[in-house]
């Protein structure tokens, strides 16, 4: 597809071009790269700021109707992993919005991307009229999936969430009357009743009427794995596996796979677990979904179905977080009939510069692969809890629940002090929220410290910075001070 914007016949392509313009842009870029360039270390909030910040706290809460999670309200500036909030505090930022701004905060070039884009005559892009940023995302999307599955297409939304619902409605026609999904135990899928019906959350779907049909399988464990032995463990879940297509024939539309367990606690599995249960999947006519919304991007490889060499056995992927606009990637066998998908919107032009603009960067920056950035960041973090638990070992106390106190897959970090209790944890992140490092929680007991680095523009040397502030703040959460 040959981008408009390198299309000399139209005025909006000269617009782009235009050397007044691309001075405009060189000269916004040039003052944020100065303003963010000060941003420099942690520092408490500023003097003469705690009040108006307060205030601000509560007018979010007012119009919410309830409080923020953490008292975070950024200033709109930062530089690479570091953030500046509104209180003129400064923190590392760990977690990134769930993932999203792999490239941390002001980037430049990301900012270029968006600038360009923003000169478009409409911000946001539909499928009825859209300009050619919505495809060319899509096209790139594509491209790179393609390279080691059997996507050929790519539906963009604007949410996680919606690429899910598009997923699951690909599934259902496909395999039409077949209603009933497979889940993993542990699944977070999104917040839509479809969604929140299926993923493993019973708190997520209070007051919900249910009304999908929704098996449940055990996510691949370590502990029980290695109890049991590899072969047996594979034979129990495939035993598991069939009893539900036995007891449901021809009723199962998909199989929804996250590779890595986010929200549920950043679980890995094995290869040959996987492999299992979508050679069944295969047998029975069951579509594979791979949920890959907080994996993209993240793992040795862009995908993490590339990462654990599943591409063959994929029939459906959704993307997100990071990529700023969201997906769903399909093969030929499952572009669903016309009518089934769309909606007003596609997204922004901004969020479809950007995301390719990220995109590209994951293809040529040196990411992926065993030496690749993303694996030496991830070896790094480990070392550095290791030593931090060689130096407190009263921070990491043993529970026989927990296989490894670190743990996770490539910009996926977890780890679990205080035995993986959940009021230990959850007091654990506020307090390193207050000492200056940005982190969440995930699992649902045992409960875990976790990281969604900027690992875009993480410097090997922030590590020791970040884990000092960590070490900090986990002895005053252990002290109750
Ligand atoms: C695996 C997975 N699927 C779906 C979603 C939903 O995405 P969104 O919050 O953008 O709707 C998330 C979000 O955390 C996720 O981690």
């Amino acid at each position: 597809m040959t981008p408009t914007t390198n299309d000399p016949h139209t005025l909006g392509a000269q617009l782009a071009g235009n050397p007044a313009l691309n001075a405009a842009i060189d000269a916004i870029v040039g003052e944020v790269r100065a303003a963010s360039s000060e941003i420099t270390d942690v520092r408490g909030p500023v003097e003469g700021l705690a009040e108006g910040y307060r205030r601000a706290m509560e007018r979010a809460t007012e119009a919410r109707g309830r409080g923020l999670l953490y008292p975070y309200i950024g200033s709109g500036l930062g530089n690479g992993a570091l953030v500046e909030l509104a209180d003129g505090s400064v923190k590392w930022d760990m977690i990134c919005g769930i993932g999203v701004q792999f490239f941390g905060h002001s980037d430049e070039q990301l900012l270029r991307a968006a600038l360009h884009a923003s000169t478009e005559d409409v911000l946001k892009h539909g499928n009825l009229q859209s300009n050619a940023g919505a495809f060319e995302f899509a096209e790139m999307l594509v491209r790179e999936a393609k390279k080691t599955s059997r996507m050929a297409h790519a539906f963009v939304s604007t949410s996680g969430v919606m690429a899910n619902e598009n997923a699951l409605k690909i599934c259902y026609q496909k395999h039409a009357p077949a209603s009933r999904v497979i889940a993993f135990q542990h699944c977070f899928m999104g917040r839509t009743t479809t969604m929140s019906q299926i993923g493993d959350n019973a708190a997520a779907r209070v007051g919900l009427p249910l009304n999908v049909d929704a098996d449940y399988m055990p996510f691949y464990d370590e502990v029980a794995a290695e109890r049991m032995g590899g072969t047996k463990y594979i034979d129990m879940a495939l035993m598991h596996l069939e009893q539900y297509i036995g007891r449901y024939p021809n009723q199962h539309s998909c199989f929804i796979f996250e590779l890595v367990q986010g929200e549920g606690g950043f679980n890995t599995s094995t290869r040959d677990y996987f492999v299992a249960l979508m050679e069944m999947c295969r047998a029975h006519g069951i579509a594979v979904w791979d949920d890959e919304i907080q994996t993209f991007g993240r793992t040795d490889r862009m995908f993490a179905y590339e990462h654990l060499d599943l591409g063959e056995y994929i029939d459906v992927v959704s993307v997100g977080k990071m990529t700023q606009a969201c997906a769903t990637l399909f093969t030929e066998q499952y572009n669903p009939k016309p009518g089934l998908l769309s909606g007003t919107f596609t997204g922004a032009g901004v969020e479809f510069a950007v995301g390719m603009s990220i995109v590209e960067r994951l293809v040529s920056g040196g990411y992926y692969g065993e030496d690749g950035k993303i694996a030496g960041h991830h070896a790094e973090f480990r070392r550095q809890v290791r030593a931090l638990a060689a130096r407190h070992p009263e921070l990491f106390p043993a529970n026989g629940e927990i296989a490894d106190i670190v743990g996770g897959q490539g910009g996926m970090m977890r780890f679990t002090p205080f035995g993986g209790e959940k009021d230990k944890i959850i007091r654990a992140c506020n307090v390193l929220f207050d000492e200056g490092v940005i982190t969440f929680y995930c699992g649902h007991g045992p409960y875990h410290v976790r990281m969604l680095p900027p690992l875009g523009v993480m410097k090997m040397e922030d590590w020791p910075r970040v884990f000092e502030i960590v070490e900090r703040g986990l002895l005053k959460a252990a002290s109750g001070a």
